[in-house]
């Protein structure tokens, strides 16, 4: 059956797809790890929020909002001692749970606390969780799930559309055939992972025709397989394997403002112990660099233009449709302040409702 003859129905336009204020809630990363050495303090701007990060003695990172609470100085200016951070202007000093723990000129601290981020660090970069509580680990892939790994970055990237109409093209199937020229049929299967991580595999594709394939092609046996892990509608960890040879990349990516995507690729692959293990990841994550270059070259064009618009879906447009579907079931927070977006409904809805209880109080 030719899968782009079928037309396909979409019901509802999406709210949280796409849409420039909205993000889900989740790990993002901020900046690689060893841009960050014990004893820095540095400002950065993630999702709109402004915050300040910091490295204490014991190695760990701290992520504060930028602006202290006395009298909203950029922490950023301020300084590290041991594992807290003294503020610049009038030296109030707050722990990496964010308590205040010395004002110079009072005898006792006041009860006040800064607000913090949960961090962590993987894959050479630093992670902010946008809420109170991480609700997941650090994005993964089931082989990798508990192993560490070895990395290397690609190019970072600044493209002119949102990071989920970036993110969908790896399981665009028409374009495989049009931007990408591989002959083989693309027919993708899902598996929801969990509430924010969906897997979609190719279970069709062999790529046979592709140049790089065609450069390793005597070195295995079997079908190249293809699948893609996203999570928060904004990572995607792309996954090829050849026999028992699997190439992993990430494509990173966060929304700049204006709807605007910043991504970062991230070859990886499980660490391997020894100085063969050290050489044969060498190997592997060159030749992941490169087929991480050459799987979004192609697209760079339609990313800087592109008004994405899906007016007129059809069957083969299916996968980006589940998608959709599944990030719009996740929670979405609003760009600056991070806070729960809630739909016009529940806003007007709510207003109504005060205005009415500032009636009946008069
Ligand atoms: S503004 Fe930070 S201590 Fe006063
Ligand atoms: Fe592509």
């Amino acid at each position: 059956m030719n899968v782009n003859s079928q037309p396909a129905s979409s019901k509802r336009k999406p709210k949280t797809f796409n849409n420039p204020e909205r993000f889900i809630e989740g790990w993002y990363w901020v900046i690689p790890s060893l841009n960050l050495e014990i004893g820095e303090v540095k400002p950065v701007n993630l999702l709109g929020r402004e915050l300040a990060i910091y490295r204490g003695k014991d190695r760990r990172v701290v992520t504060v909002d930028a602006y202290c609470p006395h009298m909203g100085a950029h922490l950023a200016e301020g300084q590290v001692e041991g594992n807290e951070l003294r503020c610049l202007f009038h030296h109030w000093k707050f722990n990496a749970q964010g308590i205040c723990v010395d004002i110079p000129c009072l005898d006792e601290s006041l009860p006040m606390k800064l607000k913090t981020w949960p961090t962590a660090e993987k894959y050479g970069m630093i992670w902010v969780w946008t809420g109170e509580y991480p609700q997941q680990p650090l994005p993964f892939i089931p082989e990798l799930e508990h192993k560490d790994c070895d990395v290397i970055f690609g190019p970072r990237l600044v493209m002119n559309c949102h990071p989920n109409v970036v993110g969908i093209n790896a399981i665009d199937a028409q374009h495989f055939n049009t931007v990408h020229k591989l002959l083989s049929e693309i027919i993708f299967e899902k598996d929801e992972l969990n509430q924010n991580a969906i897997i979609f595999s190719n279970t069709t594709y062999s790529g046979e025709d592709s140049f790089l394939i065609k450069l390793i092609r005597p070195f295995y046996k079997n079908p190249v397989t293809y699948s893609i892990c996203y999570w928060y509608g904004t990572i995607g960890i792309v996954t090829l394997s050849f026999d028992s040879l699997y190439i992993h990349v990430m494509f990173a990516m966060r929304l700049l403002e204006g709807g605007k995507t910043e991504a970062q690729t991230i070859a990886m692959t499980r660490k391997r112990q020894g100085i063969f293990g050290w050489l044969h990841n060498r190997v592997i994550l060159w030749l992941t660099k490169i087929v991480g270059k050459d799987f979004i070259k192609a697209d760079i064009r339609i990313f800087q233009t592109i008004q994405f618009d899906l007016k007129t879906p059809i069957k083969a447009d299916m996968s980006i449709m589940q998608f959709i579907n599944h990030l719009e079931r996740q929670k979405p927070l609003m760009w600056k302040t991070w806070k729960l977006a809630r739909s016009q409904d529940v806003e007007m809805k709510e207003k109504r409702e005060k205005w009415r209880d500032e009636l009946s109080n008069d």
